[in-house]
């Protein structure tokens, strides 16, 4: 199975979209690939319609988002009407058909002992070198909070150009850790001129550095 830091298989397939090559959609871009089980079923409506409201998000973040489940094209259209229609928004990312299970069994999708042949709520995000940077599997029953997804690509993005961490329940704009790797004190002072409060010598907390 796929693991942190591992570089995102690629793939070909069809989408609601037309053919994907997905490094090369993926381009320079973040991305985020999400599996649901099933067209025309609730929870699945839901997440759909959800993330196509989020597109202004994931644009401010560089990010393009393309879900997966194991049904055909075009049933993928008609429950595209569906979503469109109950969630009051249009579907504006790809929904990718793998009927032939070709993207499932290269991202360990399918998990036999929930189910044998639908797709878990399994999601990934995915960095500009197409490592994976974040994976989480929730089951059918429950649907996924994407503003969750939005609070982990922040702390990435932000923790990728500073020597920070994100504390529990951490927000953008909130304050952060500096790295316990970071010793220097002259080299803290000015990579965060702010200061810094020592509430222990490994729990040290700055305001955010790109606020
Ligand atoms: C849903 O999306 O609502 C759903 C899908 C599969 C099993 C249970 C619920």
């Amino acid at each position: 199975s796929l693991r942190l830091g591992d570089i995102a298989p690629d793939f070909e397939q069809d989408s609601s979209a037309g053919k994907i090559r997905f490094h090369e959609w993926l381009g320079d871009s973040w991305g985020v690939l999400f599996s649901h089980p099933a067209d025309f079923t609730p929870v699945c409506t839901t997440e759909l319609g959800f993330t196509a409201k989020l597109k202004d998000e994931f644009a401010q973040r560089g990010v393009k988002a393309i879900a997966l489940s194991v049904d055909p094209v075009d049933s993928h259209h008609k429950w595209i009407e569906d979503i469109n229609e109950t969630q009051n928004t249009r579907v504006n990312f790809p929904i990718l058909a793998d009927a032939d299970r070709k993207v499932s069994d290269l991202y360990d999708l399918i998990h036999p002992n929930a189910n044998d042949t639908l797709t878990v709520r399994s999601l990934f995000v995915i960095d500009p070198n197409k490592k994976i940077r974040l994976t989480i599997t929730y089951p059918a029953s429950t649907g996924r909070n994407f503003h969750e997804i939005l609070r982990v690509i922040d702390s990435l993005q932000l923790t990728d150009n500073y020597k920070v961490a994100t504390p529990a329940n951490w927000q953008d704009g909130d304050e952060v850790v500096i790295v316990p790797s970071l010793k220097d004190e002259e080299e803290i002072k000015r990579r965060f001129p702010k200061g810094y409060r020592a509430v222990k010598p490994y729990l040290r907390l700055t305001p955010q550095p790109n606020r």
